[in-house]
């Protein structure tokens, strides 16, 4: 099937006896669909799961139109759903809980995977679980070979939300510390945006950075000795358009294709991810002190960035602090990671099941609150 971009299954995971979730992921501009089996002892497992990405079709529009996601995730969430069935050698019947992203996120969106998730749930006489986004994001290391013990400090990085979590066990998140403006996505974004790369501009503006010099420019790191857990992003876009207004270079659409201007750009690339990732590691080693834990797991879209992860890898290293990353593409939106939060809520003992199809989605939704 052409329009799915990335397909991965574990040979023979159909066969086997547990509790076998569907987790469908729509909140934003990937359709995700997964299929994680609980086995005897209650260990999830991931069977399957299929992921279309609508990046191609809003780089267009220079982000997500909510409309155009919507309509989309309606086009694929049963195809995908049926991708992941085959791959696993189920059936639909076998399926015992329907999970979906209940929030937060888009609100068509979110509807989309919420009513695909009642008509099936209603079909199939099966109960329903809403899962929190940013809990899937947060429980995706356990899918990893390398999976991390509770308690541990959680720094959640995607393009809406930059946390810094304390996590006790499945459903005992505790606030540190939140950006109180952009998102470190949302940093990466909208710099990229102004130097001219594509939607979405975090892996572009990471690639561009690689032959920048990170010293070049001196841009803001906001907040970094506030003394307390929070980020603050927004004027890190300004200070990047100020530069770009000196260079005369601002919402000039060819300027990448410029021989003059590409090496200045890739020093500001790497100026701004720089920035960003210093901010990233002080306040995350600040609430391994503050916290006492030795143990990190970072999650989100920009958890994927290298030089994030190259280094908070070297810090944590040299304090005897573990860090966990989910695998590389369970870094960004997936259906694997739904499917997970839902079996790790129910082997807890903490899933609120229902057979009630209710249309009932939380585009803001607390994490702490849950
Ligand atoms: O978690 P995610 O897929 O979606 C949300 O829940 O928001 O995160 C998407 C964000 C975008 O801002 C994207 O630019 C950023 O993650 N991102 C990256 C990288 N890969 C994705 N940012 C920096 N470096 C990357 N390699
Ligand atoms: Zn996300």
């Amino acid at each position: 099937m052409s329009e799915i971009h990335s397909v991965s299954s574990i040979p023979g995971g159909g066969v086997g006896e547990g509790q076998l979730i569907l987790g469908i992921e729509s909140s934003c501009d990937e359709t995700g669909v997964a299929l994680v089996r609980r086995d005897g002892a209650g260990v999830p497992r991931l069977l399957a799961h299929a992921l279309h990405s609508q990046i191609d079709m809003h780089q267009a529009y220079g982000g997500v139109v909510p409309e155009l996601a919507s309509r989309d995730h309606i086009r694929r969430v049963v195809p995908l759903a049926r991708q992941v069935l085959r791959d696993a050698g189920c059936t639909l019947q076998a399926v015992d809980v329907v999970a979906y992203t209940r929030g937060p996120g888009l609100a068509g969106a979110l509807l989309v995977g919420a009513g695909v998730a009642c008509a099936l749930g209603t079909a199939l006489d099966r109960p329903l679980l809403g899962v929190h986004h940013l809990e899937g994001h947060l429980l995706s290391p356990f899918l990893s070979t390398d999976p991390p013990e509770f308690p541990f400090v959680a720094l959640l990085v995607s393009g809406g939300h930059t946390q810094l979590m304390r996590v006790n066990g499945v459903g005992d998140y505790e606030l540190l510390g939140e950006t109180v403006d952009d998102a470190a996505g949302e940093a990466f974004d909208k710099s990229a945006k102004l130097m001219g790369l594509p939607y979405p501009g975090g892996p572009h503006l990471s690639r561009l950075a690689q032959t920048g010099n990170p010293g070049a420019f001196e841009l803001p790191r906001p907040m970094l000795h506030s003394g307390n857990l929070d980020f603050s992003f927004a004027g890190l876009k300004t200070a990047v358009r100020t530069h770009l207004v000196r260079q005369g270079w601002l919402d000039r659409e060819d300027l990448l294709l410029s021989d003059e201007a590409r090496p200045v750009l890739a020093d500001l690339a790497a100026s701004t991810q720089a920035a960003i990732v210093e901010v990233l590691v002080k306040k995350t080693l600040a609430a391994l002190k503050q916290t006492g834990l030795k143990r990190v797991v970072v999650a989100g879209g920009v958890g994927a960035n290298q030089a994030l992860r190259a280094q908070l890898d070297e810090a944590c290293r040299r304090r005897g602090i573990r860090v966990h990353y989910p695998e590389l593409h369970l870094c960004t939106d997936n259906g694997a990671m739904i499917a997970l939060a839902a079996a790790m809520r129910l082997q807890a003992g903490k899933a609120e099941l229902t057979r009630e199809p209710v249309f009932d989605v939380r585009p803001r939704w607390d994490l702490s609150a849950i």
